[in-house]
């Protein structure tokens, strides 16, 4: 029976760090650390996102600015939105919740938020700098939330073959580089893999990001595998993961739930990634 990586157990102590941190600079007389988060649109799963994030950032003394847009709210209009925030110096980091409605290019919105803003991570300038492996970008949140997480549990990577299923420009992909930042052996499999059962199998870490409701069965997993599932997908009326979890974790050595592993994780780093850039705004060490 696997040990279960608890992301609920392990973010609450990283929240509660935090809120001791920015409590002890509020009592200096600094400002709050400001997070903007713009959701376009009424998609259900992606307003559970946003008022979790901003839940989360009021629990530990982050002010959440919420600017919740129509789903016709033209690209400009968002891209305005954006360049406003980027030259407002009480706002610390902007978050654009993804997906977006199809007539705004995601790519452009990105590049338009600050790289100094860009607690997401996915500006071409700080995926470069995790390509570079510099700490002054910022990691996306997902990574940095199972990095987080992995090294809460003492599970040390290097030179562990290392399979990642899907390759997104959310996980997949730059969870491949930061994990290879970290001396893991990495295989990226993804819609076009010929055999992903031979690659799963190969794993003594295994994480799948597909949102493909247990896409990973018991037979697809090695004994003694590290599991850590990203995908949340509803199946009959309940949330699932990629993984089929009651089977898998009588195999693996350590597994993430769905939910309380992943999910919580990534709000943490992201709370974590909007203190880095309140930090480095007022230039607090
Ligand atoms: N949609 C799914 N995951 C994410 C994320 O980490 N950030 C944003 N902005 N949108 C998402």
């Amino acid at each position: 029976m696997a040990t279960i990586l608890d992301g609920r157990e392990v973010s609450k102590i990283y929240r509660e760090k935090l809120k001791k941190e920015i409590g002890e600079y509020k009592s200096k007389g600094y400002r709050e650390p400001a997070l903007a988060v713009i959701l376009v649109g009424d998609d259900p799963a992606s307003q559970v996102y946003v008022n979790n994030k901003r839940k989360a950032c009021q629990q530990v003394g982050i002010k959440s600015l919420f600017y919740h847009l129509p789903e016709d709210t033209s690209e400009e209009k968002l891209l305005n939105l954006v360049r406003e925030l980027n030259e407002d110096p009480e706002v610390d980091g902007i978050l654009v919740q993804l997906p977006l409605p199809k007539h705004i290019n995601p790519q452009k919105v990105i590049e338009t938020i600050a790289p100094d803003k860009d607690v997401d991570g996915f500006h071409p300038e700080n995926m470069g700098k995790l390509i570079a492996n510099l700490d002054s970008g910022f990691v996306p949140c997902t990574p940095l939330g199972i990095k987080i997480l992995l090294d809460h549990y003492g599970i040390d990577v290097k030179g562990k073959d290392t399979t990642i299923v899907g390759a997104g420009y959310i996980v997949g992909k730059p969870l491949s580089v930061l994990m290879l930042n970290m001396d893991a052996t990495i295989t990226v499999c993804h819609i076009y893999t010929k055999d992903l059962k031979k690659h799963t199998l190969n794993a003594d870490i295994l994480v799948s990001a597909t949102g493909v409701a247990h896409l990973i069965k018991e037979d697809m997993v090695k004994e003694g595998a590290i599991v850590i599932d990203v995908g949340i997908s509803k199946k009959d009326g309940k949330i699932v993961g990629d993984v089929d979890f009651e089977r898998v974790k009588e195999k693996a050595s350590y597994i993430t739930p769905v939910p309380g592993g992943v999910g919580p994780m990534t709000v943490t780093a992201l709370l974590l990634n909007t203190v880095k850039a309140y930090k480095m705004h007022l230039e607090l060490s």
